[in-house]
């Protein structure tokens, strides 16, 4: 209907931080807020979907109407991925996952030894949750973020085909009050039209309803690909 426009819709969301642990007290991660894939979430239950939040640790309320499914490492975020990719018909991949992971976390707490001044640790590639569900024989539509602080639509382009993705949302993590941990953001929507590649500037504004605005471009989308 014109008030519910993606009833019937499955639209899976990762978002927030991973946690890569080092030992069984420690991890790798970053400064996520997890705001606009908590945003993104909400705002797809307010246009009628059926929602799967799949959720690093962060600190925010779980949106009325979403179903949370909790993860830590990427490796637990892409096999929640891969679990609610059937049958989904939006994928959004909103999370900032780490690009490394320890190549082999310690069993026990590490202890610092007094005749090291360095400690060297190895790392290795994460998998790349979002070009896995792209690269699906049954692929839903995928929006990719590309957060970014020069080059944004160089960057954003290149992400779109490289990842193979369906959109991109490229935003300028350089600016302040915007972005990382911020209630605001602005952000260029990319996003594949046959061969070309169209553009939609959304200025800053509440993520609330940018997030609405992704939502409402890559639904009209939906209808006019053989996503549908
Ligand atoms: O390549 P980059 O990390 O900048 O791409 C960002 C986009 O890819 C985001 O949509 C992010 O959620 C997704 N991503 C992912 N798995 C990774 C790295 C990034 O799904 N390991």
């Amino acid at each position: 209907t014109a008030e519910r426009p993606a009833e019937g819709l499955k639209v899976v969301i990762t978002a927030g931080p991973t946690r890569e642990p080092l030992d069984p007290v420690r991890y790798l991660s970053n400064h996520s807020s997890g705001k606009m894939g908590y945003a993104l979430a909400a705002a797809a239950v307010a246009l009628g979907a059926e929602v799967h939040l799949i959720s690093g640790p962060v600190a925010l309320a779980t949106p009325y109407g979403v179903t949370r499914h909790d993860v830590e490492s990427a490796n637990d975020m892409l096999a929640a991925a891969e679990r609610l990719a059937d049958d989904c018909d939006l994928f959004i991949g909103c999370a900032a996952v780490a690009d490394y992971r320890a190549e082999a976390p310690a069993e026990h707490k590490l202890k610092k030894r007094d005749d090291e001044d360095a400690m060297t640790l190895r790392l290795v590639k994460n998998p790349d949750i979002i070009a896995r569900i792209a690269a699906r024989d049954d692929r839903p539509f995928v929006i990719g973020f590309a957060a970014e602080t020069r080059d944004l639509e160089r960057y954003g382009r290149d992400k779109l085909t490289r990842k193979q993705l369906d959109m991109v949302v490229a935003n300028d993590v350089s600016q302040d009050g915007l972005g990382f941990g911020a209630d605001d953001n602005a952000a260029v929507l990319l996003w594949k039209d046959g061969d070309a590649i169209d553009r939609d500037a959304q200025p800053p504004q509440p993520k609330s309803r940018l997030a609405e605005a992704v939502l409402k471009r890559a639904l009209s989308r939906l209808n006019t690909t053989h996503h549908a």
